[in-house]
This record gives C-alpha cells, structure tokens and sequence, in this order.
C-alpha cells in the first residue's frame, strides 16, 4: 500500500471529526429531595435518564438543606465509574412564599463547561416580579465549531400564570442579549404552556411565540406527561439564534418516555415525577485538527489491513 495512499486516509480522517451528538435535556424532578433519594430503585431511573444527556436542566428541585444533589450527582458518577464525569450549578432558592425551588444544571465535564451564569433580576419597569422562580441563566461551552457556546434559560412558570411568565421570557431574551451580545440560546423547562394555563386563543399575545427568530421545537401536540389520562405539551424548548439553530439534529426534539424505555408501569414512573423529560440534540461535528473519528479510524485500519491502495 502506497504511503500517499495511508496519509490521505489519515488526514481525512483527522480533519473531519463527527462526534456524537451532544445531548440538553429538561426534567421537572417534581419535588426533587431527600424523600426521593432514599429510595434506590427511584434513585436508579433518576442515574439513567440523566446519563443520556449532556447538559440536564433540572426543575423543581427542593433540596433545601442542599444534600439531595450532591448525592443525586454522586449516584451518577457511581454510574459513569468517575468521580467527576458529571459537575453541576445550582441556583438559589427560588420562590415568593416558603414554597421554594432551585434550577439545577447537571453537566458532562469532558463535553462542556460553565462559562458564566447569572440570575435574572425580574424588575422590568413595566412588568415587575412577573415570575415567581427567576430564570437562572447559563452559558456553556459547546463541542461544535460552529457554535462554541450556547446560553440555556431554564424556567418552570407558576400555572395560573404560565401565560404572563412566557411572555416575559422574551425581556429575558433581551437583556441576555444586551449582556453577553449573543443570539444563541435556548429557553426551556416546564413552561406549564397548555391544557388550561395557556388558552389557545392567548398566544397570539405571547411574544416568546409571536416575535419572529424563535422556534418552539416541542409542539403543542405533544404529550410531557407521565399520567396516561392527561395529554399535555407543558414541557417546552425554543431555540433562538441562526447558528443554534443550524446546530440542532433535525426531528430530535422530543419528550423522553422514560416508562416505556425503562418497562415502569404508570405507578412507578410516577415516584420518578409526573413529567417526562424533554431533550433535543445538537451536532458536535467539527472540521479542524481533532483526534481522528471512529469512522476515519475505521478506514484507516481497513485500507491498511487490504494493503490495496484505495484512491480517495
Ligand atoms: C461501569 O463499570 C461496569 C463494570 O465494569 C460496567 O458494566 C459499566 O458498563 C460501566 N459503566 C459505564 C457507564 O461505563
């Protein structure tokens, strides 16, 4: 087999490098705390829905005492055969009575990092204290050339005022913008947005949906809840910005029927939470000088195994 023949193979191989797509999940844990992480078989399911994503946005999480996460995160790194293969950001207590929850990231360390974070100051001039758990914002590094980091902004509305709280999203919308000066991002979480919160009539007065540039990729048709006698697209990820855009696998946005994947009756998904997870994927295929592919590896190996000479 000709030199020139192995060295073409291998820059290929080097210069493009497809990896696997880089997965952001939503999850409303429905009361996330101690309770559940005392349970083994519940603490089981939690390990393997969040092991499929590389960013979880957790929800309705209501670990005052701030134990509950820590444990939650070690349970996955027992999974993973790592003490550090998933890091996590929380947000404070957030709530307007002594009902309070945290927004909780969970990340993939060797996929991405915290590159920043903030919470929202909810004190729009015209519409001040609109929510009741302020959106905690974060900007990630991402494994994709072409979108190097990407701004999450989770938010878990209060029902009866899920349609005042999306709106308001679009001033979060403004001011990430005005602060870090970028288009991407990603709003998401369980925006409560349908089955009587959100009357069909009333978007037309959401900006979040009517503004142009955002993309609501899980759709008022689909179902986000566990109980099979409720059909409701609460849960929800809109995606703005060109380039986030281009970045999403196409159709991969979808709710996670963890009962169906995981063979839990109705009764055992339920101690999970009556929600399923939300999730989309993005691409991470780079061009540029990365460690070679399995696929161009696997070229590689066999071009040279055949000792013919392949043209590329
Ligand atoms: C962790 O190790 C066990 C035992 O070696 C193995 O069966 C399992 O697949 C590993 N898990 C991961 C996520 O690599």
């Amino acid at each position: 087999m000709e030199l020139s023949c192995i060295l073409s193979v291998l820059i290929f191989s080097m210069l493009y490098s497809q990896g696997a797509p880089f997965r952001i999940c939503a999850f409303n844990t429905q009361r996330f705390a101690q309770g559940k992480v005392d349970k083994a078989h519940v603490m089981d399911t939690f390990v393997k829905i969040l092991a499929r994503c590389d960013i979880a946005v957790l929800q309705e999480v209501m670990d005052a005492k701030g134990k509950a996460i820590p444990a939650l995160a070690a349970a996955l790194n027992r999974f993973e055969n790592g003490s550090d293969v998933y890091s996590y950001i929380t947000s404070p207590l957030l709530g307007r009575s002594n009902y309070q929850e945290r927004y909780v990231f969970m990340y993939r360390n060797k996929r991405t990092r915290v590159l920043d974070s903030y919470k929202y100051e909810d004190d729009h001039l015209e519409r001040p204290d609109v929510f009741a758990r302020e959106p905690f914002i974060v900007r990630f590094s991402l494994p994709n050339k072409a979108l190097p980091e990407l701004v999450l902004i989770p938010q878990h509305t209060m029902p009866s005022k899920a349609e005042a709280e999306i709106d308001a999203l679009y001033d979060v919308f403004l001011n990430v913008q005005a602060r870090w000066g970028t288009e991407d991002m990603i709003f998401l979480g369980d925006f409560n947005a349908d089955c009587g919160y959100v009357a069909k009539k009333r978007w037309s007065n959401i900006r979040l949906c009517e503004k142009p540039g955002f993309h609501w990729l899980i759709g008022d048709k689909a179902d986000t809840t566990v109980r099979e006698n409720t059909r409701c697209a609460y849960d929800r990820i809109v995606v703005h910005g060109e380039q986030c855009l281009d970045a999403v696998v196409p159709g991969s946005a979808q709710p996670f029927d963890f009962p169906k994947e995981f063979g839990l009756s109705e009764t055992e998904a339920l101690e999970i939470s009556d929600h399923y997870p939300v999730e989309v994927e993005l691409y991470s295929a780079c061009w540029g000088l990365q460690p070679a592919s399995p696929v161009g590896l696997l070229f590689l190996a066999t071009a040279m195994l055949s000792g013919t000479g392949y043209v590329i």
